[in-house]
């Protein structure tokens, strides 16, 4: 599974539903989720001990739910994510490591949530060990570390080396174990993230850094996590990661630490897009086809308020157009080159643009208003940075299983929008 067939401009269903039905039953924008590629990436991993699944990816409840039921944990990085995968079903109580909270701070909330449960922490700070002893001496807990380099598909989600706020620094493993020590703590496992990327030599050498790190620990260590960060194909020509490589490189490390300390080590993974990127679509519906000098821009109904991605990184996603009910199929179409872009009052509205914010334009079929767009590979960092900008209410999220299409989030309303807003006397 290392490439991907190439992305289609056109499409008439998703995961065998039509898509102007789709948008007929449930309105536009709208986020459809296909349960079939989440249940193929988790077999996918199946070797690893561990699979935790990094919510913040996509946390609606029913996602949780499912994954959970495939033996799939999660790490929460703040208290609303330690409440939803506790409302999803996973287990809390102390002991159990179905949730990890894994994050460079604890917020008052995330600790007192930590405390209550029991709950295990994957420190990213060496402060986080203090503030877990002075309440919970006694605890076990993780380190998130740093290893000096990192990788990302952009500046904005690399996760490693000194530009990178995340993680402990890899010099100061010794500092860390005296602070637990003097906390009452045990260091029992280590993590690192350090963004996403195919390349295996480099993914090698944060192997070869997490050995380094376990050795200068010591026989504590239980558990080794290799993060997230496996990537998906986003356009054409991209790769997966070799999987039987990458797990190779890992049980490597796993087999060496597990000979030198005398006890087995669970090694997990913790990935987020990898899950479920390529089982979400955002699909929106052609509002204005408009020519600006040179440029024909194509506007819909969804906008960076409901996929940020593209603005915030210069994101390419595959985008396909399905026809209005009725109208000529689109792979039947012309193709021309377009601008796609959405409802903002924002010139930097434009989901077909490169990093650093330059429009760009796309070929695919000729659309007409009434048309829909079908903005691909969205599962991932979706609907979960979407935002009310311009007071716009989220999208509907919609879960395609059993040859069903089920609502598994309303679409906001008008009441959500302001709820919780007060105008003083
Ligand atoms: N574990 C930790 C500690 C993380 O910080 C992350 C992602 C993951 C796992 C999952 O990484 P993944 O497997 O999804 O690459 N909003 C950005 C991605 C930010 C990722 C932040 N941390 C995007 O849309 O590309």
């Amino acid at each position: 599974m290392q490439t991907a067939p190439p992305f289609s401009t056109s499409r008439t269903d998703i995961a065998g539903q039509s898509v102007s039905d789709l948008a007929a039953q449930f309105g536009t924008p709208l986020y459809v989720y296909d349960i079939d590629p989440i249940e193929q990436r988790i077999r996918d991993l199946s070797m690893f001990d561990v699979i935790r699944f990094a919510q913040k990816a996509c946390g609606n409840l029913a996602i949780l739910d499912r994954v959970r039921k495939r033996g799939v944990v999660v790490d929460a990085v703040s208290a609303g994510e330690i409440r939803r995968a506790i409302a999803a079903g996973y287990s809390a109580q102390p002991g159990s490591h179905d949730i990890v909270y894994t994050a460079d701070i604890f917020d008052a909330e995330s600790l007192d949530l930590v405390i209550e449960h029991g709950l295990m922490v994957n420190c990213g700070s060496p402060d986080m060990i203090s503030q877990l002893g002075e309440r919970r001496p006694g605890s076990d807990v993780t380190l998130r570390i740093n290893p000096g380099f990192g990788h990302g598909h952009s500046q904005k989600t690399n996760t490693g080396g000194q530009q990178s706020k995340h993680g402990i620094w890899h010099t100061q493993i010794d500092d860390c174990l005296l602070r637990a020590d003097q906390s009452g703590i045990t260091i029992t496992g280590l993590h690192m993230h350090i963004g996403s990327g195919t390349d295996l030599q480099h993914l090698g050498e944060v192997c070869g850094a997490m050995e380094k790190a376990a050795i200068q620990v010591g026989r504590t260590i239980k558990t080794i996590s290799a993060g997230g960060g496996l990537p998906i194909p986003y356009k054409d020509g991209e790769t997966y990661v070799d999987l039987a490589k990458y797990f190779e490189l890992w049980d490597g490390v796993r087999n060496r630490l597990s000979e030198q300390f005398g006890h087995p080590i669970e090694l997990e993974i913790e990935p987020g897009r990898f899950l479920t990127a390529e089982s979400g679509s955002l699909i929106a519906e052609v509002r204005s086809v408009k020519k600006v000098g040179d440029n024909l821009f194509t506007l819909v109904d969804a906008g960076f308020n409901d996929l940020a991605r593209p603005v915030m990184y210069g994101a390419h996603h595959p985008i396909s157009v399905a026809a209005a009910a009725g109208a000529v199929d689109a792979s039947q179409r012309e193709s021309i080159e377009m601008v796609i872009g959405g409802p903002l009052c924002e010139s930097g509205d434009i989901f077909t643009q490169r990093e650093g914010g330059f429009v760009d334009s796309r070929l695919l079929p000729i659309v007409r208003v009434g048309d829909f767009i079908v903005i691909e590979n969205a599962g991932a960092y979706g609907f979960v940075m979407a935002s009310n900008y311009n007071s716009k209410t989220r999208a509907a999220e919609v879960l395609i299983e059993d040859g069903q299409a089920k609502l598994i989030r309303k679409r906001e309303t008008f009441e959500d929008l302001v709820r919780g807003e007060v105008i003083p006397d």
